[in-house]
């Protein structure tokens, strides 16, 4: 049976933490599921891992629809929360619902939108019309790159307690849940103990109610990208590339496929195959 929303707010303060990770395809979603994963984030870091692109900017709703579609085909028990993308809900409430209902229709169990104080009025209006948000402060990729860049947060005084006054706000608003994304590890354990619903950490220290990756960074799929606070579980570039090479150098040499790979006719069937052929050629020869 699916994690429900209330599932996920009854893992407040447990010993036992969230474990969630984002997905984007069919594949990826079976292995989570099976894995015992409580949330899958279909994260519009999917742009950037699943595109090529440089940063979750220019993702659009149309692209994280195919994304869902897969995951939700893909997974029977996580919660699955769809990322809207930059854009899809900064204009206010009639595109916001738009674009939120698209993801409920498609079979998302939730949505996910980032900011504090400023979206909780767009936060609470999805939540009255039924639609579970989960909200997302710290670092902002949607827009830090924007500004500052991709850095750590809640480093001042100042900027802990507006963190800690953004969760507060988004709480209020009706959020069941809040991702805190490179949040110093003192500012997410006061968040995490000032709010009655889950915080899910990344990069943010240990003190959140759970935490979540990106599947590709904890499965090693790059070797070039290694954020300081991602655990690898497994060297996947290696592993792939490796395959891959073996691959090649089978197809090169012959040694790929071989008896075990292939598929037979029957005998008689053969022999009928190669009389028509010899028939066909007979023919041929007789007609130049
Ligand atoms: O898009 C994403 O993957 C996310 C996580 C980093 C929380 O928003």
């Amino acid at each position: 049976m699916r994690i429900s929303i209330n599932d996920i707010r009854q893992k407040k303060n447990k010993a036992e933490k969230i474990a969630a990770v984002t997905a984007y395809d069919y594949s990826t979603a079976k292995i989570c599921d099976v894995s015992g994963i409580d949330v899958i984030l279909v994260g519009d870091s999917a742009g950037m891992v699943m595109l090529g692109y440089n940063s979750t900017i220019p993702v659009t709703v149309d692209e994280m629809m195919v994304f869902c579609k897969g995951v939700i085909n893909g997974s029977k028990n996580a919660l699955i929360v769809a990322d809207m993308p930059f854009g899809s809900y900064q204009s206010g409430l009639p595109l916001a619902f738009l674009n939120a209902i698209k993801f409920v229709k498609l079979g998302c169990n939730a949505i996910k939108i980032e900011g504090g104080a400023e979206v909780a009025p767009l936060v609470q209006s999805l939540a009255k019309k039924g639609i579970p948000v989960m909200g997302h402060i710290g670092l902002k990729p949607q827009t830090s790159p924007l500004w500052e860049g991709y850095k750590v947060q809640g480093k001042t005084c100042e900027t802990a307690i507006g963190l800690f006054n953004d969760a507060l706000e988004l709480e209020k608003a009706g959020a069941f849940s809040i991702v805190l994304e490179m949040v110093t590890d003192e500012t997410a354990e006061k968040i995490s103990q000032g709010v009655s619903i889950p915080t899910i950490g990344i990069g943010s220290g240990n003190k959140c109610d759970g935490q979540v990756l990106v599947l590709h960074d904890l499965l090693g799929l790059y070797d070039d990208i290694r954020p300081k606070f991602v655990k690898r579980y497994a060297e996947s570039h290696s592993l792939f590339s490796t395959a891959l090479k073996n691959y090649v150098n089978d197809v090169r040499s012959g040694d790929f496929p071989n008896t075990g790979h292939t598929s037979y006719m029957a005998r008689d069937e053969l022999q009928k195959f190669e009389d028509y052929i010899c028939a066909l050629n007979n023919k041929r020869k007789e007609n130049t």
